[in-house]
């Protein structure tokens, strides 16, 4: 009887662990890691997210620690979301646009503390506003476009005076990207990046962030007149190559996971630097498996992110960074 071999053995380089790290396709490591963090009003204060265990708002001291700790674990980037007092909401969100509002303060205190770290800040209305939409809201509860966009590029040009590094839109407004780049060429903020949320998606996986910066409950309907239908890919396409045409230097597809098709597509198609942000329901999903003794936390958190950079991200958001980089580090 003639044995017979395999023409080809693929297992011959998986066998040894010197091997497996040879031939790997993909790196992650901490430089690949944006944290977002919550920032609440306050002095020694911790207030943990019930529907994000392990997450919570620092007030800005810890903040400020959070900064060092990241530059200690090798994470460039910080992305800032603020819990505003609530008898600071109102129906245009002008609080906004307050240099001395809880961001304007966060970023400041960071670049002070940790010049070299990056400072990525939100721009959208939502935690600034009564009922928790991203815009202006008219009569009929529609949130209007083109007065809204006008709003958002005074909350960018807000966030770059206090010294935000990556203006960061998360509204889904048609045209303000364009609008916001010329603002900030105008003030001579030509070295302010924009990262655009380009492709983000109406979507089930924003509930924790929510309670994080106390919209739930304020939110009246949904946000799907102006977040993308989760049905649609080529949509995604055309969104980013709008946003790209009108100055991102970034963008941005969210959630990360359920998406990764789209990530690839984006990075296929325009060969830009491509951002995931694997959200808090993404976030939540993992931490209740291992809670529940389903997951290995380690394992997943590392092979969820490895995944993004499979699919041609530059880096993720992910409230895992910390966690992530420690890791990596070891
Ligand atoms: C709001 C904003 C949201 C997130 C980031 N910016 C929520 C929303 O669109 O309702 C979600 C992030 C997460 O779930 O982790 N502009």
């Amino acid at each position: 009887m003639t044995a017979s071999y395999p023409a080809l053995r693929l297992r011959r380089t998986r066998a040894s662990q010197w091997s497996r790290r040879l031939h790997a396709e993909t790196v992650l490591t901490p430089a690949d890691l944006i944290w977002p963090l919550f920032v609440t009003e306050g002095q020694g204060v911790e207030e943990p997210i019930a529907s994000l265990p392990g997450v919570s708002r620092w007030s800005l001291d810890g903040i400020v620690a959070r900064a060092r700790e990241a530059a200690a674990l090798g994470i460039p980037c910080l992305a800032l979301f603020p819990n505003t007092p609530s008898h600071l909401r109102t129906d245009d969100g002008r609080e906004a646009m307050n240099p001395d509002n809880l961001m304007c303060r966060a970023i400041r205190a960071i670049k002070d503390a940790v010049p070299d770290i990056g400072v990525l800040t939100d721009v959208a209305l939502d935690p600034y506003t009564t009922h928790g939409h991203d815009g202006l809201v008219d009569a009929a509860g529609y949130v209007v476009n083109d007065d809204t966009a006008n709003a958002l590029v005074e909350q960018a040009l807000t966030q770059a005076r206090a010294g935000s590094d990556v203006i960061a839109p998360s509204d889904m407004m048609d045209g303000r990207i364009g609008m916001i780049r010329a603002a900030l060429e105008a003030e001579g903020f030509v070295n302010v990046q924009i990262m655009a949320y380009a492709a983000k998606y109406a979507s089930a996986f924003y509930g924790p962030f929510r309670d994080a910066v106390n919209t739930r409950g304020l939110l009246k309907g949904d946000k799907r007149t102006y977040q993308m239908d989760h049905a649609n890919a080529e949509e995604a396409l055309r969104e980013v190559a709008l946003d790209l045409a009108e100055g991102a230097d970034s963008v941005m597809v969210k959630p990360g996971l359920p998406y990764l098709d789209i990530i690839r597509r984006v990075k296929d198609e325009f060969r830009v630097p491509t951002f995931a942000y694997q959200v808090s329901g993404e976030y939540a999903m993992i931490e209740t498996a291992v809670a529940a003794g389903a997951a290995d936390r380690d394992a997943m958190v590392l092979e969820t992110l490895m995944a993004f950079k499979r699919a041609g991200c530059s880096g993720v958001l992910t409230y895992h960074a910390a966690h992530a980089a420690r890791l990596l580090n070891a």
